[in-house]
């Protein structure tokens, strides 16, 4: 009877969150998000903040072959070593080791809020042996894209980065890229449909198909799913200029 009342309470405790902790980490990092807003800083300061704070982390080997995965898939969507590519959400240049071996050099760009996350992936490629006059990275803190004005780029892949980012900042950098795009670019994204369960906590977006649609096409894109990406909450999905 006892520990019937105690597991009922508990339940209701933990709503549809993993655990008890997790509904409450979860609450107080949605007041530390107002606490940032009410001294005027973005959603994206507190992002980056709290991603800077543990860059330095053991990324593991099975993380970083992960990017092998994402060149392969790349390549089978057109990427060939002209292309000059834009990383967006590059973090630890995971992607961007692999990309920039493959790449001319010179023609890979990354753009990511954790300054600390970039610091850290130059230096594995740097101790790696790539030169870092073949690749150029950029610590944002908005998405406006202002920090490769004037490229033109072939492909633009932003993995597992939409699922961090509100809807407003969607469009925002849907909005930047759109003249950065050149002749034949393509953006290739992914991102966490809300018709499918995810975790749940301060840093996870997710958007019906629609929706996201909706954003691609209000800033002048044709949109289309990709069903050849095998991950079990990630869709993928590419915009060409429409
Ligand atoms: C899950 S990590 C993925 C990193 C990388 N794309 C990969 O697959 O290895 C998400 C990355 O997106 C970055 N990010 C989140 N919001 C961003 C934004 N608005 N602009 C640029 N980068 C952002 C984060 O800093 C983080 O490094």
């Amino acid at each position: 009877m006892l520990q019937a009342l105690k597991n009922s309470i508990k339940t209701n405790l933990k709503g549809d969150y993993k655990s008890v902790d997790k509904r409450l980490s979860t609450q107080v990092d949605k007041l530390v998000v107002l606490f940032y807003r009410l001294i005027g800083r973005s959603w994206i300061d507190y992002y980056a903040d709290r991603l800077d704070a543990n860059a330095g982390k053991d990324l593991g080997d099975d993380y970083l072959d992960g990017a092998n995965v994402h060149l392969q898939y790349l390549q089978a969507h057109g990427l060939t070593p002209d292309h000059v590519m834009l990383d967006y959400g590059c973090g630890w240049l995971r992607t961007g080791g692999e990309a920039i071996r493959f790449l001319k050099p010179g023609h890979y760009f990354g753009v990511d809020i954790s300054a600390e996350r970039i610091k850290a992936g130059c230096e594995r490629l740097v101790a790696e042996g790539i030169d870092p006059a073949n690749f150029e990275v950029h610590p944002v803190r908005d998405c406006l894209l202002r920090e490769v004005a004037g490229q033109k780029f072939d492909t633009v892949w932003a993995n597992s980065v939409f699922s961090h980012m509100p809807g407003d900042d969607i469009s925002a950098m849907l909005a930047a890229l759109r003249p950065l795009l050149a002749i034949d670019g393509q953006f290739v994204f992914n991102f966490v449909r809300a018709d499918r369960p995810m975790i749940k906590s301060v840093k996870s977006f997710s958007y019906e198909v629609e929706e996201m649609r909706a954003l691609c096409e209000a800033e002048g894109y044709a949109f289309e799913l990709l069903h050849d990406w095998d991950y079990t909450t990630h869709q993928m999905a590419r915009v060409v200029a429409a």
